[in-house]
């Protein structure tokens, strides 16, 4: 009886073997299996994705597919090719990814998901009256929580993580301005903090929720975190709210619309408080930090602020930033834009739904099997791509900026002009919808801090904190640990 057990269990491993494996035709790109049967190098690619796939592209070269837990994943590293993928999405499609990741982070599913309507409904929200008014909320939570912070002993010094700090505050102010504001006296203060407080232990795990590694009492941690966020974000709470974003009541009338149970409601709650606050503040602090170990690139910033704000007067009430004058800082933009190239590093990853051949743009040609994945990283390429920007490690505050102060869009790659040349908010169909939001409240943020706080680093000779390499592929990047400030109110305020 044993035996034949065995037996079976041989013979279906063998077939499983068999049928798993693959080998490469001369047509494909090259393929690294890895060592491991199955896995493949789900390890290497998840512990730190840059430096796995920095290794396999000079074993490789700038295409080569690579096994990852069962999966076979087509890496495309040549921005000149981009748009293979990119303007094709009848061949490679965004949304079976997304509906993978939605189950697996946020155990939301919707047999009747339409992302293009939602996007489309969330574009009409973000731009023209709406940004405007947007922004303006936004504003006013920005600074009343930033002076609920310093209000105590405001004259004197307060020490503080930096990470922390933008992260809580960009994150509440979103969250208030998006979602309404409480309906008693202080409670944006306390809620937004304890939304803020459950929201990281959630982020924490979220790479390993993606990938489905979470050990068993993280997995505990997990269901306990999202029951309670589910729980901040139910119909209820969000009923009794004022001044919800007009966005915000639309998507909620559409899901109702739709027939969404209010379960499924609360999930997708969560979804979009992910989707729009989840990478604001962490690209606020790389900026801040970029600036306090910079110098001159610091002087150079708040040389433009100074410059806007003399006409007007110096008190730090934000209201005085008329929206146009944060529209006059080509030096803060590209301090800004270079700051998302060191550490905006999302994966554009799409299925392959029908076997593709691409054309490079040297000329090669390459088949895509249908089901794989394709996945681009502009992280490696073009943002830390040594051709097209030079010391690509280095923090340059004015790498994007010409002689004449106008915005630098010229960069090249095998001689030819790169129309991608930094990616923070991915590209064509699927590109970020909330982009001028987020630059507007990391711009409104960052004006707030140097015009409002004196502020520096605890220890003047503190470097820049290491990537937690962990989260290549998630959007922007977060330190491993933090760094140690000190701000207090600007003696004339
Ligand atoms: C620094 C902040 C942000 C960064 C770096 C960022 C980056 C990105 C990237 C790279 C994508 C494309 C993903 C892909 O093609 O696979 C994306 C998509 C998206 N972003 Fe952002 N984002 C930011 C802030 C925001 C904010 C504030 C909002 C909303 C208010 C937002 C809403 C969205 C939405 C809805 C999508 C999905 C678009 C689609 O389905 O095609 N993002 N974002």
């Amino acid at each position: 009886m044993i035996w034949t057990a065995l037996i079976i269990i041989q013979v279906l491993l063998a077939l499983f073997l068999i049928v798993t494996n693959r080998s490469r035709s001369k047509e494909e790109p090259p393929l690294d299996k890895g060592f491991v049967p199955w896995l493949g190098h789900a390890i290497d690619f998840g512990k730190d994705a840059a430096t796995f796939l920095t290794r396999m592209k000079s074993k490789h070269g700038k295409i080569f597919t690579v096994r990852v837990a069962g999966l076979y994943v087509t890496v495309l590293l040549d921005p000149n090719s981009y748009d293979s993928i990119i303007k094709d999405s009848t061949s490679f499609d965004f949304t079976r990814y997304a509906h993978v990741l939605m189950k697996r982070i946020f155990n939301l599913h919707f047999p009747q998901h339409n992302p293009e309507t939602e996007k489309a409904m969330m574009r009409q929200h973000f731009q023209d009256k709406s940004l405007i008014t947007l922004n303006r909320v936004m504003q006013k939570n920005l600074q009343a929580l930033l002076m609920s912070e310093v209000c105590e002993n405001k004259r004197n010094w307060k020490n503080d993580s930096l990470f922390s700090l933008c992260y809580s505050l960009l994150f509440r102010a979103g969250y208030l301005t998006l979602f309404g504001d409480e309906p008693e006296e202080n409670g944006n203060i306390s809620i937004s903090k304890e939304i803020f407080q459950e929201f990281r232990k959630f982020d924490a795990l979220l790479t390993k929720m993606a990938r489905t590694t979470l050990k068993t009492n993280e997995k505990k941690v997990a269901s306990t975190v999202k029951e309670r966020l589910w729980d901040l974000l139910s119909q209820n709470k969000l009923n009794s709210k004022m001044n919800p974003s007009s966005w915000l009541e639309s998507y909620r009338r559409y899901l109702t619309a739709q027939g969404v149970d209010q379960k499924m409601q609360q999930r997708a709650m969560l979804l979009q408080l992910w989707a729009t606050q989840g990478n604001v503040g962490p690209a606020a602090f790389w900026m801040l930090a970029f600036l306090l170990t910079n110098p001159e690139a610091m002087t150079a910033v708040k040389n433009e602020f100074h410059k806007l704000t003399a006409e007007v007067n110096r008190t730090c009430k934000v209201q005085t930033v008329r929206p146009e004058m944060l529209e006059k800082t080509p030096v803060f933009d590209s301090a800004l834009n270079e700051t998302l190239r060191l550490t905006a590093a999302p994966f554009i990853t799409r299925e392959v739904l029908q076997t593709k051949t691409i054309r490079l743009a040297d000329g090669r040609e390459y088949k895509l099997r249908k089901g794989d994945r394709i996945c681009l990283f502009p992280y490696l390429s073009p943002q830390m791509d040594p051709e097209i920007h030079q010391e690509p490690k280095k923090f340059k505050h004015d790498r994007f900026l010409n002689a004449d102060g106008t915005e630098k869009k010229d960069f090249f790659k095998d001689g030819k002009k790169l129309k991608y040349y930094t990616m923070p908010w991915g590209a064509g169909k699927n590109v970020c919808v909330g982009r001028s939001f987020a630059i507007s409240s990391i711009k409104q943020f960052i004006f707030m801090v140097l015009t409002c706080l004196d502020i520096r680093l605890c220890d003047p000779g503190s470097p820049m904190p290491d990537i937690d390499a962990g989260r290549y592929g998630f959007g922007m990047l977060q330190p491993q640990g933090d760094l140690e400030i000190q701000y207090k109110l600007k003696s004339h305020l």
